[in-house]
């Protein structure tokens, strides 16, 4: 019977082919009735009951183990449908499959999905420049309004520390230390907010300037090295490299528990690209590893068309890769 299936046109729509099957079974279980010695009398008797009870069970087994054989690829198409990733563009159900309905569906469906992933594209880009646009904004605030009183209360401190008495000097010397850490703070978070060594020196030393910080404040040790003939990657495109290698940082610095991170840039043929590998614990055996962080970045690189990979690092540890094409 499943040789018989097998040799049936692929081609046939699936209605025929389930029809045929049927229909096969059906013959093939009223020729064996007419040529057996089998009788049904009336009132039936057990051993005949058994018999059609078995010969029903064949029958029903037969029609079952033929239908999943003509449903399989349409099953196979589901479950391609139930693992795309919108923020991982680029998955095609295969459309050269030997039957027909199926390629016309899995057709239909890449193609929904190739107009799905362009609107979540241009979504994408749309949240990450609003995001942009709300952070320049609170960046701004900060420096030109909270920086600018608190830098006017700090030379009002340091003004009166010189005219109050010995005794009460320490206590506002100490006040002027906290007015210009919290200066400090304000001054970092701005910066962080909006990266102006990005649009001031470029992307290699806003890199530079993020690992240094990043390196100071927290003892990890940043090696970077970036290539020298880079070529420019456009406003947009150096700002999703610069978020994802802070995102990448900040996670390494949070959960990573490493010694050391590396931070390279570099150009492989028509893309550069971006690593931020540690030798950390890695993020094996971490259930759901996928947090706002790491969605963000996926989120930047669908904006950007760029192609984001977060894994093992080839010496432990997790690396973050970001390829982003550049125009020719
Ligand atoms: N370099 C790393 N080493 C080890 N684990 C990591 C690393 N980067 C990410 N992870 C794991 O992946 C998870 C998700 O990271 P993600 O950046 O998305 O979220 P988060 O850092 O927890 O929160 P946030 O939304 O503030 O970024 C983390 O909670 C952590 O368990
Ligand atoms: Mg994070």
């Amino acid at each position: 019977m499943i040789r018989f299936a097998r040799r049936t046109p692929r081609g046939l729509p699936l209605v025929w082919r389930i029809f045929a099957i049927n229909a096969v079974v059906l013959v093939v279980a009223s020729g064996v009735l007419l040529v057996s010695p089998v009788t049904v009398s009336s009132p039936v008797v057990a051993r005949e009951a058994v018999i059609v009870v078995a010969g029903l069970c064949v029958m029903l087994l037969v029609t079952l183990l033929l239908l999943r054989r003509a449903f399989a690829p349409l099953e196979r198409l589901a479950e391609d449908m139930g693992t795309v990733d919108l923020l991982r563009p680029g998955v095609r159900a295969p459309t050269g499959g030997p039957d027909a309905e199926v390629n016309v569906l899995a057709r239909a469906f890449n193609e929904m999905l190739a107009r799905l992933e362009e609107e979540r594209r241009l979504s994408s880009a749309r949240a990450v420049s609003a995001q942009e646009e709300e952070r320049r904004r609170v960046a701004r605030e900060l420096h030109d309004h909270v920086g600018q009183v608190l830098t006017g209360v700090l030379l009002q401190v340091q003004q009166v520390a010189r005219s109050v008495p010995e005794a009460t000097r320490p206590d506002v010397e100490e006040l002027s230390v906290a007015v210009r850490e919290a200066l400090e703070d304000v001054r970092r978070i701005a910066r962080e907010l909006r990266p102006e060594a990005l649009d001031d020196l470029g992307l290699p030393s806003a890199l530079n300037a993020l690992a240094a910080n990043v390196g100071r404040h927290t003892g990890l040790l940043v090696e970077r090295s970036f290539d020298a003939d880079l070529p420019a990657l456009g406003a947009e495109g150096e700002l999703a490299v610069y978020r994802v290698a802070q995102e990448s940082l900040t996670n390494v610095v949070r959960h990573a528990r490493a010694k050391r991170a590396d931070l390279h840039l570099t150009r492989v043929r028509d893309s550069v690209v971006l690593t931020v590998s540690d030798d950390g614990r890695g993020m094996d055996g971490i259930a759901s590893p996928a947090g706002g962080g790491l969605r963000g970045m996926h989120e930047r690189a669908l904006a950007a068309g760029a192609e984001l990979t977060v894994g093992a690092g080839s010496g432990g540890g997790t690396r973050v890769r970001l390829a982003l094409p550049v125009d020719q």
